[in-house]
């Protein structure tokens, strides 16, 4: 036998005991989209690699070693998409749709980072996201923040924190930096190799650090907070005020930095404490300076985006039963001629009746054979056509599950049996 073949690690198949799952989840997600006015855009999953390097940021940890990279065959340097936020503005700018408008849009589809893969981390993973264009005022934020939070509880989550920041303006930030950098210079003996790499490349990210040696120290380093711009300061209390209005509780983190560069004023976290390390289920916040960055007019954006295998991992760990849907029914064909007739009768029958299942035996077999198939299938019903059957233009209903008598109707009266049976 040859030698078989393994995916990809950190590339997981998703299997159809799952599926079931998946599609609540996205279907939940996809109707609070809609609640909302959102629009789905499709984008695609390969870019030029500086569209990344100029959006998330050359220092990041995703630019610097986690981008599926390489030269096409003209020696273009692309990169599978890490995040949908720069094909989505780049989508925006390209085909013109962010003048004078201010679109709400959503995609969805697999993100690609070199990352170490655990519990909750893929090199291939799955978001829904979404970005609002052109509107600059804090109320879009909360609303954005709202329908997450809607979102959580569409598919059943509501023990998830949502954490708060701000980062300021640019120039803001700029200026908490080198408050920053003097503070952590002066106590260079006490940082970590990570974070000493840190404060040469992204200072910022040093208040990220998971290492708990680090913790008292990030604790006593100078607050962004406490050097906000008036603008940016009244722009976060009007959002945590249409929140508190609102009934959405949040806990305020100074140091949620995020791990993107392009970030400006409100950021915020969805974060569960049953995933372990990788808690942060939904991640986002405003980027009013990316749009021009990369080559558009300056137009304020905010945006977000959830991680669903993350979503599925605790929908699965909540109980939730969803198993695969069966066949309305298994149509069992004995001898030759019979199974042309089943396929000419499931047709008509899938027209006759939208959305009914049905499952026609294939293969051929005994009658034996095929009812331990219809039996594995789950379905409730058989639908046997067997020589007398063909020879009266009928068809045998058998039920599966329970105790009532196999009946025989004529092919015309099927759809009605069926509607009245499975009660469509
Ligand atoms: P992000 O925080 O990098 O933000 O990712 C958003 C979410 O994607 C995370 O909270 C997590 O749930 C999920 N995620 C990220 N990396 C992985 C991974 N390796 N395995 C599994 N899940 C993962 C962004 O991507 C931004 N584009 C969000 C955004 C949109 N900001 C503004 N607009």
């Amino acid at each position: 036998m040859a030698k078989s073949i393994q995916s990809i690690r950190g590339f997981a198949d998703i299997l159809p005991d799952r599926t079931p799952i998946w599609r609540f989840v996205e279907n939940g997600i996809r109707e609070v989209l809609d609640a909302y006015g959102y629009e789905e855009i499709r984008l695609p999953y390969l870019e030029q690699t500086e569209l990344f390097a100029r959006s998330i940021g050359e220092v990041t940890d995703i630019v610097e070693k986690e981008m599926y990279s390489f030269e096409d065959r003209n020696g273009e340097s692309l990169s599978l998409r890490p995040e949908g936020t720069a094909g989505c503005v780049r989508a925006g700018i390209q085909h013109g749709l962010l003048h004078n408008r201010q679109p709400r849009l959503w995609y969805s589809g697999a993100m690609f980072r070199y990352e170490r893969p655990q519990k909750g981390r893929y090199r291939q993973f799955h978001q829904i996201g979404a970005e609002v264009f052109g509107l600059p005022g804090p109320d879009i934020d909360a609303e954005m923040i709202l329908m997450t939070a809607r979102m959580l509880r569409a598919i059943g989550l509501d023990d998830a924190e949502l954490q708060l920041n701000t980062l300021g303006t640019p120039e803001s930030r700029a200026a908490y930096r080198e408050r920053l950098v003097a503070y952590l210079n002066a106590h260079r003996q006490q940082l970590d190799d990570d974070s000493l790499r840190r404060l040469e490349t992204n200072p910022l990210r040093v208040l990220d650090s998971k290492n708990p040696e680090m913790r008292s120290l990030i604790a006593e380093a100078p607050s962004l907070l406490d050097h906000l711009d008036v603008e940016s300061r009244d722009h976060f209390e009007a959002v945590k005020a249409t929140l508190d209005v609102c009934g959405v509780t949040y806990v305020v983190n100074p140091r949620l930095v995020r791990g993107l560069d392009y970030y400006t004023r409100t950021v915020f976290e969805w974060v569960s404490d049953r995933l372990g390390a990788q808690g942060t289920v939904c991640a986002g916040g405003r980027y009013d300076a990316l749009v021009e960055q990369i080559g558009g007019r300056p137009t304020p954006a905010i945006g977000f985006a959830v991680g669903l295998e993350r979503l599925v991992t605790l929908v699965e760990e909540s109980g939730a039963g969803l198993a695969p849907a069966p066949p309305d029914a298994y149509v069992v064909a004995i001898g030759e001629t019979a199974q042309t007739a089943a396929l000419g009768l499931a047709e008509r029958l899938r027209d006759a009746l939208p959305g009914l299942r049905l499952l026609v035996n294939s293969g051929g077999g005994s009658a034996k054979s095929q009812f331990k198939r219809a039996d594995r299938s789950g379905a409730p019903l058989a639908l046997v056509l067997a020589e007398e059957e063909l020879a009266t233009d009928t068809v045998t209903v058998k039920d599966l599950r329970g105790e009532s008598e196999q009946r025989r109707v004529g092919r015309t009266a099927l759809p009605q049996l069926l509607r009245d049976q499975l009660q469509r």
